[in-house]
């Protein structure tokens, strides 16, 4: 275990990353420009600078809200208008920065990228050990609504912790009524999403991105296999599917996540989709709450 003191250190660093890979990467977003490009311009850059990817480069599209990473040999391109959402996560010693913004493809920031952008503005101003968490989700429904969009309450906001992507405390984007006391020290990430609809989310039949749960009894060899190496590189943090046909394909990527799906040994981060179709825009930074405020490092 890391001291306080290297825990800050690492997710400063692992912040001042993510904050230059947002912005190159931003001048990609950009009619014509590969899906698959882009998110392997945005892992590769992480890696060169001395982080590694804390989970997939997320570009969810339109209405898929959440969890979409193309395949190897996925042909998807950016279009003119766009709404597209890139989630970026970097760790250093599994301390984790986590960012996103959303870019209306060839064209300036409107409404419904400034109500989350906005919101999660509002809602960073609001942090300050004591503050509850529902009363930041209160500001972020606020702002969202405020722009006449809905925000989407299945998603929220998380802490995070070494080696662990969404532990303990939630940050919700709606007044949930309920909420804990944040407190100093304590590290999160806020995303507000808003959608042109009701923003209800609807769970597709794709998925792209898991992440270790448990070990388990397993006859097949390849899922044997494939489990160890999962273990080894990532860990309890996200990965896609990607990263290991580059170098696995011989042990039937597909078959044997499935079968790992299947046997309760890793989880499916399926693919969400707004549910009547609307568009959805994303903004996100993670930020230590600190004895006066909070200081965002992403
Ligand atoms: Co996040």
């Amino acid at each position: 275990m890391q001291d306080d003191d290297t825990y800050i250190k690492n997710i400063r660093s692992a912040g001042n990353i993510l904050k230059i890979v947002k912005e190159e990467s931003k001048k990609l977003v950009i009619s014509g420009y590969k899906v698959i490009d882009l998110v392997e311009f945005i892992e590769k850059k992480v890696i060169e600078m001395g982080g590694l990817p804390a989970f997939p480069c997320n570009v969810s599209i339109n209405s898929i809200a959440a969890h979409y990473t193309p395949n190897l040999h996925t042909d998807l391109t950016l279009k003119s208008g766009d709404y597209v959402k890139v989630d970026i996560g970097c760790h250093i010693e599994g301390c984790i920065a986590d960012t996103a913004y959303t870019v209306k493809v060839d064209e300036n920031d409107d409404d419904l990228i400034k109500a989350t952008q906005e919101a999660l503005n509002n809602a960073i101003a609001a942090v300050e050990p004591g503050v509850k968490t529902n009363y930041i989700g209160k500001i972020i429904e606020d702002t969202i609504k405020d722009f006449h969009y809905n925000p989407i309450k299945e998603l929220s906001g998380h802490g995070l912790k070494p080696y662990i992507l969404h532990s303990g405390v939630t940050i919700p984007n709606y007044n949930s009524n309920v909420g804990s006391k944040l407190k100093e020290g304590d590290t999160i990430a806020i995303e507000p999403f808003a959608s042109t609809k009701a923003g209800k989310l609807k769970t597709s039949e794709e998925v792209y991105i898991f992440k270790y749960l448990q070990d388990r009894p397993l006859r097949d060899p390849n899922s044997k296999k494939l489990l160890s190496i999962i273990k080894q590189n990532y860990k309890t943090l996200p990965f896609a599917e990607r990263w290991l046909e580059k170098d696995y394909s011989n042990l039937k990527i597909n078959f044997s996540l499935r079968n790992l799906i299947r046997s309760n040994v890793i989880y499916p981060y399926n693919v969400l989709l707004d549910s009547e179709g609307g568009l959805v825009s994303q903004a996100e930074n993670s930020l230590i709450v600190t004895s006066s405020g909070c200081e965002v490092y992403t």
